[in-house]
């Protein structure tokens, strides 16, 4: 059973150090009171995730962000050009922020962003606090883009949920370490490197956060994640038996099975709006596995593939 709440009794339960699912524009969010221990203690029990992994935490305007963490020229510029946006930056924290220890997992930086999405920013308003919000999915499983998904990950223990319609942009915020001496692109999302690198251009890529035993940089990024059910096979040129086809672009491989094209016009942005929801409806069914049609490496395609070899990685 799902229980759909209103903003008042979300507001309600997060003073109550409770976590709620509320909606962004990027996945649903997992989201408690980021300046109390217990409120993110919740939040960990809730998704059985790993207490090492810091949290994203939510704010409705720039200058309530910058009660919490210092922001450079660069961070501002950044964060007026593409808030509120699916762009999370990784700054540093101020010496006397309230911040929960257990929502940053003890580092001096903190990832934050503000959501583009009506609700979202109507509920940290109201609510004045800064929210951490990670996705609302048990750990390692499929992200959710709508409520329905989030029952699908936490079953009869799904958490209260402000429902917002389906998430458009369907895929986790781009994340920009701007806190050490050169910018590092620490997730791939729909603000893509391409565009970042335009503001800087001595922007690199995270070191390979693949490596479970890497440096506590990108402590999230554990290689395997948003892990279905079934078996996913990338880079399918031909459908064996009884698998079912994740297609893209205009000539989906033939099969008797069940496809589910990202986008038939080969549109990136379209596909990954669509993304999780197609882990979910194909992991649902009855097949041999998961085949995936190759996804261009540019643009939105690098945060698609990026999620898909998690979710191959097993
Ligand atoms: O789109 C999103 O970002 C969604 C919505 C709900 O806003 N949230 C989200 O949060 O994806 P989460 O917790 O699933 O992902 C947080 C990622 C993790 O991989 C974590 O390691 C990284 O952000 N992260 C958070 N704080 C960090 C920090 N201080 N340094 C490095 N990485 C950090
Ligand atoms: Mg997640």
């Amino acid at each position: 059973m799902m229980t759909f709440i209103s903003l008042d009794e979300a507001i309600g339960f997060l003073h109550n150090k409770k976590a709620i699912v509320f909606p962004t524009e990027t996945v649903y969010g997992l989201g408690a009171d980021a300046t109390s221990d217990i409120a993110i203690a919740e939040i960990y029990r809730l998704k059985n995730r790993p207490s090492f992994n810091p949290l994203i935490v939510h704010f409705y305007s720039i200058e309530q962000a910058q009660l919490y963490v210092e922001f450079s020229d660069l961070a501002l510029k950044l964060s007026t050009l593409f808030w509120p946006g699916p762009l999370t930056l990784i700054l540093p924290l101020k010496s006397d922020s309230p911040i929960s220890k257990l929502a940053s997992a003890g580092l001096q930086t903190l990832g934050v962003r503000i959501p583009n999405h009506p609700i979202a920013l109507e509920l940290l308003k109201k609510i004045n606090l800064p929210l951490a919000a990670p996705s609302a999915n048990v750990s390692g499983k499929i992200s959710p883009t709508k409520a329905a998904h989030v029952h699908a990950s936490f079953g009869d223990n799904a958490p209260n949920i402000l429902e917002g319609g389906t998430s458009v942009v369907g895929l986790e915020s781009t994340i920009l370490d701007l806190s050490g001496p050169t910018p590092t692109l620490l997730r791939p999302g729909f603000v893509s490197f391409e565009t970042l690198k335009e503001y800087m251009p001595n922007l690199s890529i995270g070191c390979s956060t693949d490596k479970i035993d890497a440096p506590l940089i990108a402590p999230g990024q554990l290689k395997s994640h948003y892990a279905p059910n079934h078996k996913i096979r990338l880079n399918a040129t031909e459908i064996k038996d009884n698998e079912v086809l994740l297609a893209f672009g205009p000539h989906p491989l033939a099969t008797k099975g069940y496809i589910y094209n990202l986008s038939e016009k080969g549109d990136l942005v379209e596909a990954a709006s669509h993304f999780f929801e197609a882990l979910h409806i194909l992991d649902a069914l009855e097949s041999t596995g998961i085949a995936v049609m190759p996804i261009p490496n540019e643009g939105l395609g690098r945060a698609i593939n990026d999620r898909l070899s998690r979710a191959a990685a097993i």
